[in-house]
């Protein structure tokens, strides 16, 4: 790939963490041109850019160094190096943000009387995450069957394809909607700054640190 003097950031282009991530970079200092329907916003004053992107494909667009860093959910980052990542360069998690707090949970319908994760032996639970909830059973000697979905999660043990899903968990909305019942977390999760474990060996390393030193800034007035 050709080296690039300016540096990237990725983010998701529309969803829950777009609004505060664009707040968190205008308070590190910097403003972008284009409009945000675009998939590219031009830094106009330090030399740094943005991609718009869905949110799943941060990680690896940083590992293929498309971008530089990523404001992404731990939860996507997490599950990234425990599955495709495994094959790339290790991302770092550089720092927490302190928004987009949800957490990964197992959640079951009402009728389940779950008391702990050994109940889950020879079930099938529906999930966006079958790295993180491989390891998770794996930990436990738990064999269970993981149906991986890409999307509508909670309504896999309606459809009866699942007896159990792991799914974010928010204000629980969903679940409420969906007659589930969350019964224990995987991860506590929020936004954060994800990048490469080794920086840059040029501009855009020191470009880097320079965001990573007013970000702490930020992040300490806020706190
Ligand atoms: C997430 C998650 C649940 C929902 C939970 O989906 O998959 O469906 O949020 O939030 P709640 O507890 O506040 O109801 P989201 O719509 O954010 O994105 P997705 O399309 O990637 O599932
Ligand atoms: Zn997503
Ligand atoms: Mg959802």
């Amino acid at each position: 790939m050709k080296p690039r003097d300016r540096l990237r950031i990725a983010m998701q282009k529309s969803g829950r963490l777009t609004e505060p991530a664009l707040e968190l970079l205008k308070r590190c200092g910097l403003t972008f041109r284009q409009s945000r329907d675009k998939l590219f916003c031009f830094g106009e004053g330090e030399p740094v850019d943005l991609l718009l992107v869905r949110d799943d494909d941060i990680p690896g667009l940083i590992a293929q160094g498309v971008c530089e860093l990523g404001i992404v959910g731990r939860n996507v980052l997490d599950e990234f190096r425990l599955t495709v990542g495994r094959e790339s360069e290790p991302l770092a998690e550089l720092r927490p943000l302190g928004f987009g707090r949800c957490r990964l949970s197992i959640a079951v319908p009402q009728e389940f009387d779950y008391r702990e994760p050994t109940q889950l032996a020879g079930r099938r639970i529906a999930t966006s995450y079958p790295g993180l909830l491989g390891a998770w059973l794996r930990e436990r000697g738990v064999a269970a069957g993981v149906v991986t979905l890409a999307g509508s999660v909670e309504i896999a043990p309606k459809l009866g394809t699942a007896d159990a899903i792991c799914d974010l968990v928010q204000s629980g909305g969903t679940l409420v909607a969906n007659q589930l019942r969350e019964v224990d977390v995987l991860l506590e999760s929020e936004a954060v700054l994800a990048g490469p474990q080794a920086l840059p060996a040029d501009e855009r390393g020191d470009l880097v640190e320079l965001l990573l030193k007013r970000l702490d800034g930020v992040i300490q007035v806020r706190e």
